[in-house]
């Protein structure tokens, strides 16, 4: 059973497949979005939560107590994570009813302070009862699909999206399904340092043929932790330009 919610858009970034950027591009563009607006980051992967890794300046704790789960904070972005709370290396044996009930508490039993004006959720891998609880709440603004170029990846964002459009047979508040933003093409290709030449990395390069979507952004890998923040930009843009037509 849904639980009434103060309205509150939210965004999605999903992809299917594992390890393609989801946590990285969702936290990196909460961080772009929190430079001019209040902005909440919900850590959807309950099995191993990691946003908290990929923060340019991550919170310290999160409390819970009877008015909910507290996020933890870091200027205008609020960060609900169960990393805050595991153990490390402590293995989440749980079952699927499990995973829709922590989903319902981190939708709608968190004591935001102040409300945000935009929660991010960064979601797990695959097309399981995490995503089919979340997409049962009302005021998903925008999914944004993470992929590489790679057949394997593109495969299992489709299903991604078809799960999205599958969402008008059982959600009312979506007649067209959950709308897609578009794509992040991530690590579609190396950067020679020294002679700048371009070199794909997966697949054919076209996202965008591939998925019948648009690509918002193409980011490219590079070692380390040093994704540039500004291709965020573009998302955190056309997650605004969405806030403007919902308010
Ligand atoms: N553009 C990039 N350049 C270099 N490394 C990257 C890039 N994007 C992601 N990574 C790295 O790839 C790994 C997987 O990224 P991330 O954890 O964001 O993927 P994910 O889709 O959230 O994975 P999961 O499905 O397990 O939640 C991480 O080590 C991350 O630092
Ligand atoms: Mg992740």
């Amino acid at each position: 059973m849904l639980i009434a919610i103060p309205r509150i858009p939210k965004v999605l970034f999903l992809s299917g497949k594992g390890g393609v950027g989801k946590s990285t591009d969702s936290t990196m563009t909460a961080e772009a979005l929190a430079k001019d607006l209040k902005v909440g980051l919900v850590d959807l992967d309950v099995d191993c939560p990691n946003v908290l890794q990929f923060l340019s300046n991550p919170p310290t704790c999160q409390k819970t107590d009877t008015k909910g789960m507290h996020p933890g904070a870091c200027g205008n972005l609020q960060v609900v994570s169960l990393a805050f709370e595991l153990p490390k290396g402590m293995s989440m044996l749980r079952d699927g009813k499990w995973r829709a009930q922590m989903v319902n508490e981190m939708v709608s039993n968190i004591a935001w302070d102040p409300m945000p004006n935009v929660v991010v959720f960064d979601m797990p891998p695959g097309t399981n009862e995490v995503h089919t609880t979340i997409l049962q709440y009302p005021d998903i603004i925008g999914a944004v699909i993470v992929t590489t170029g790679h057949p394997a990846s593109l495969e299992d964002a489709a299903r991604a999206i078809d799960m999205l459009h599958k969402q008008s047979f059982f959600s009312p508040g979506y007649p067209n399904g959950v709308p897609i933003l578009g794509a992040i093409d991530n690590m579609s290709a190396v950067v020679c340092p020294k002679c700048s030449t371009r070199t794909v990395l997966f697949g054919k390069d076209d996202v965008q043929t591939a998925l019948g979507i648009p690509v918002i952004a193409q980011i490219n890998f590079v070692p380390g932790k040093g994704v540039d923040p500004s291709h965020f930009e573009a998302v955190a843009g056309l997650i605004k330009k969405k806030l403007e037509e919902w308010k």
